[in-house]
């Protein structure tokens, strides 16, 4: 396909198609529960640790929450006729552990599990293979009550959840993600309070990112158990990095950043143990880690989900403890709405790197997108050629990754639908659906109808 008013016209893949990609690929969009169902009290939910988040002042940029969101809830069948328009054959949603339990008597509630009973019917009817992620952020507020995922009790608690949730919905689910980004769990969520619960605390991140990771591995044969032919994994977000300079400093600072972002997560799964260069770098943070903790976390999983947003740029920083690092914004980068730098060769580069450095495994991009300031024209229609020149050109990065040889099976767009961007509130737009969120009417935008197209094999 040749795109006529790309923005780019330099960087577009002269010749793309469907084609190009293997018949069983796998193509699908991301939502998370949290961030589109809204319903936040109905039939039983209560509230989780974002809940809490977003009614406390200053923590979400436009003071706004999640309690209508995208009225997914109630909307669910409208929201799958569109992933079916656009052509997609795979879906990616997140269950609301507290729509489950919610709350600390441990009887798991019918109402919940009946909604995401009838969403999964939903996307099956509709030719959506159903990819579920077990936990997206929205931790039950009660266990945050008692420590959150600091305290090891919330991993029994989450493997009762998966226990349950994989009973019930395992006869037609098959892809389990047990986490999304355990990164941003930890990081964001415990170190620069950027997200709920909003700690600033590094060896409670620490604490934190070790107690998640330990709850996937162990929730594993949970899911296998409970679910014939199950297909296990995890999202993790990964970034390529670069120096701020050729400077020995830069140089060492982006390897130690490269040891918290990516390999922290990345050589427990591979049965490597937490990267040295960190343990000793940060000696004084680090959790108890017990005697078979590392064997649980590397438990074999099935495939990598990988989320690929931006590439950073790392220089030494002696001023900033733990790290020493600091991310340096270069000027002059092409840019997404929300400033994340747009580099589509950094997917090849890391798919290639994961392949590289760690066993063979079948990845799947569970995460892609751009947020713009998207506007509604007059004549109804969303022209977001930005954020489909941003798809074009990612999926042509994937496509030479594969090329290279690296065993990517899927992709999915985040997101089907414009929804609650987590501390940026509704500030940014990331759908290939445009969301009016005073009518809840949806307009599919031209990265929507690109993406149709191109699925149809007519791009
Ligand atoms: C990822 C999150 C997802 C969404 C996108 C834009 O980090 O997994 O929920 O917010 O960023």
């Amino acid at each position: 396909m040749m795109p006529t008013d790309a923005n780019n016209l330099s960087q577009m893949p002269s010749s793309f198609a469907r084609a190009d990609f293997p018949s069983d690929f796998v193509w699908g969009c991301s939502t998370s529960s949290f961030q589109i169902e809204g319903g936040a009290t109905v039939d039983g939910r209560t509230p989780s640790i974002w809940d809490h988040f977003c009614q406390t002042p200053g923590k979400i940029r436009d003071a706004s929450n999640a309690e209508i969101a995208c009225d997914h809830y109630h909307r669910w069948p409208e929201d799958l006729d569109l992933a079916k328009q656009i052509g997609m054959n795979a879906y990616r949603f997140s269950i609301a552990w507290t729509r489950i339990f919610p709350d600390v008597s441990g009887v798991p509630n019918q109402a919940g599990l009946d909604f995401y009973s009838r969403l999964v019917d939903g996307m099956l009817a509709r030719g959506l293979d159903p990819w579920a992620t077990l936990y997206h952020w929205d931790l039950p507020q009660y266990l945050q009550e008692i420590g959150g995922w600091e305290n090891r009790a919330t991993i029994d608690a989450y493997l009762v959840y998966v226990d349950t949730v994989t009973r019930h919905l395992g006869d037609r689910i098959q892809n389990w993600i047990t986490h999304n980004e355990p990164w941003c769990t930890a990081m964001h969520g415990n170190w620069d309070g950027m997200h709920a619960p909003g700690q600033k605390n590094f060896k409670a991140a620490l604490l934190v990112a070790h107690h998640v990771m330990l709850s996937h591995g162990l929730a594993v044969p949970i899911i296998r158990k409970n679910v014939a032919h199950a297909k296990v994994g995890i999202a993790l977000s990964l970034h390529p990095l670069r120096p701020a300079s050729s400077s020995e400093t830069d140089l060492a600072a982006m390897q130690r950043h490269d040891g918290l972002r990516n390999r922290w997560f990345l050589d427990p799964l591979f049965g490597r143990g937490y990267p040295i260069d960190i343990l000793a770098h940060c000696a004084n943070d680090l959790p108890t880690i017990r005697p078979s903790d590392m064997a649980a976390i590397a438990t074999p999983i099935d495939f990598l989900g990988v989320n690929y947003y931006f590439p950073e740029t790392i220089a030494s920083a002696p001023d900033c403890p733990p790290l020493h690092t600091r991310l340096e914004e270069v000027a002059g980068r092409e840019r997404t709405g929300f400033g994340w730098e747009v580099a589509p060769d950094g997917m090849r580069e890391l798919l290639q790197r994961i392949a590289n450095d760690y066993p063979a495994i079948p990845i799947y991009l569970t995460e892609n997108g751009a947020s713009y300031e998207d506007v509604m024209d007059a004549d109804g229609s969303v022209q977001d050629c930005a954020r489909r020149d941003y798809f074009i050109r990612h999926l042509a990065s994937l496509q030479r990754a594969r090329e290279a040889g690296v065993d990517v099976r899927g992709y999915f767009a985040w997101s089907l639908i414009d929804n609650f961007e987590w501390a940026e509130g509704y500030m940014r737009r990331f759908g290939l659906v445009y969301v009016d969120f005073q009518t809840q009417q949806r307009t599919m935008k031209q990265s929507g109808h690109w993406f149709r197209t191109f699925l149809r094999g007519a791009a």
